[in-house]
């Protein structure tokens, strides 16, 4: 089959924030292989490159004046089971969400609490995606990834991928050095139920699932994140703008002394995690509007798109979000969406 190659497109449809911009060129990646004609390709023109998934992490701030390399390649397949678990492997292009479904259906458990987040699996282990509780890396095995400069495939165990809140080796140090082709995870063949996190647990106390199989997790998880985040099919977004910010203990102290509700959770010994979606609601951010970009009105870590907004209006609301967060309570944002500027 011939590369899928497309000219001078709006990139509407692959944002979720659902930004109108353009690009010159997007190749479609349907098979592993097309990747190196895909590189041929984009070195012989000198043009600038960006990796795609499902575009559910990224603002594009303008028009891209280069080649979109959109990762569709997909399959899972069981590779083994040993007495407790099932490791399964993921191409880069599958859904999400399917490959949870998919797990929960045969009872693997390990990802049900990562149910509903949009997106491509390969896309997944970049920022060590995390929701209720559970962060990718606990079901991480190790993961295949192609080094863009010299075509060799690599593997990478879960120590080398320096996994963190909202980080790995491939938002930092390997940024654009590899490109992810497929993930192996290491699931229960006897699952554990995880329920610590506030509010799933009141939702299974409130709605009488007293002991929860993981299919019940992943219903109730689907359920608490409809009611709360927009879907972007309806309101453009990318989910959370910016990332929980992280500071130490005797910092929060002095912030806690002037604002004694501070939502906050322990992360490591030394530091503490803020809830941004507070802080920002504190400073008085939570649903406003402005033309046609805003701040969710149900949750405030998250910037929406109410139709037609453009990339630097958002970038410009966000920034504002960030100064007045830091003029009221001496903390600094970062952002967790990928900022693309060509
Ligand atoms: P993209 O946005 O396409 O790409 C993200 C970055 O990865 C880009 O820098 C891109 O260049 C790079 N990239 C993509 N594919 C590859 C590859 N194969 N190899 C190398 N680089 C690649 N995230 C959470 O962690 N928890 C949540 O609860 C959550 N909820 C969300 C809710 C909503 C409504 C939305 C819109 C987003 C949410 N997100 C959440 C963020 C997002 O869904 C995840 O970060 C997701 O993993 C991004 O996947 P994607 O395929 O859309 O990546
Ligand atoms: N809060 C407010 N006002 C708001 C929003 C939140 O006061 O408008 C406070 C409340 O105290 C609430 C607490 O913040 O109890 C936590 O809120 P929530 O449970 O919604 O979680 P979050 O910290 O805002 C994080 C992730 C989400 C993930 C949820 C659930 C980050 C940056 N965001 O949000 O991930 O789905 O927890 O685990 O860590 C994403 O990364 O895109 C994303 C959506």
């Amino acid at each position: 089959m011939p590369l899928k190659k497309l000219q001078n497109i709006s990139l509407k449809p692959y944002n979720t924030f659902g930004i109108d911009v353009k690009a010159k060129q997007m190749l479609i990646i349907q098979d592993i292989y097309e990747l190196s004609e895909a590189f041929e390709n984009v070195y012989k023109t000198g043009d600038s490159w960006l990796l795609l998934g499902g575009g559910s992490n990224v603002l594009f701030s303008n028009d891209f004046n280069g080649t979109i390399i959109k990762i569709s390649f997909k399959t899972m397949q069981v590779l083994y089971k040993t007495a407790e678990h099932v490791y399964i492997r993921v191409n880069a292009g599958e859904e999400w969400d399917s490959f949870v479904g998919f797990c929960v259906e045969n009872n693997w458990g390990g990802l049900e609490n990562l149910s509903l987040i949009p997106g491509n699996a390969g896309a997944s282990p970049i920022q060590n995606i995390g929701a209720y509780g559970v962060e990718l890396k606990e079901h991480f095995h190790s993961l295949e990834a192609i080094n863009i400069e010299t075509g060799t495939i690599k593997r990478f165990k879960k120590k080398e991928c320096n996994f963190g809140y909202r980080n790995s080796i491939f938002k930092t140090e390997l940024k654009d050095k590899y490109v992810i082709c497929s993930i192996i995870f290491k699931l229960d063949l006897h699952p554990k139920i995880r329920r610590s996190y506030n509010e799933l647990d009141e939702y299974l106390t409130r709605n009488k699932i007293t002991s929860p199989a993981i299919d019940d997790i992943r219903r109730a998880v689907i359920q608490i994140r409809k009611s709360k985040l927009p879907d972007p099919e309806n309101l453009g977004n990318a989910g959370s703008f910016f990332k929980n910010p992280v500071v130490t203990k005797q910092k929060f102290e002095k912030i806690r002394n002037k604002f004694q509700n501070i939502p906050a959770y322990n992360y490591t010994k030394d530091y503490i995690k803020i809830s941004a979606g507070w802080l920002i609601e504190q400073a008085g951010w939570k649903g406003c509007r402005k033309g046609d970009v805003g701040v969710y009105d149900k949750q405030a870590l998250i910037i929406v798109n109410h139709g037609n907004a453009k990339g630097e209006e958002v970038l410009g609301l966000a920034n504002r979000i960030s100064k007045s967060v830091y003029d009221k309570f001496g903390i600094k944002l970062e952002p967790e969406v990928n900022i693309i500027e060509s």
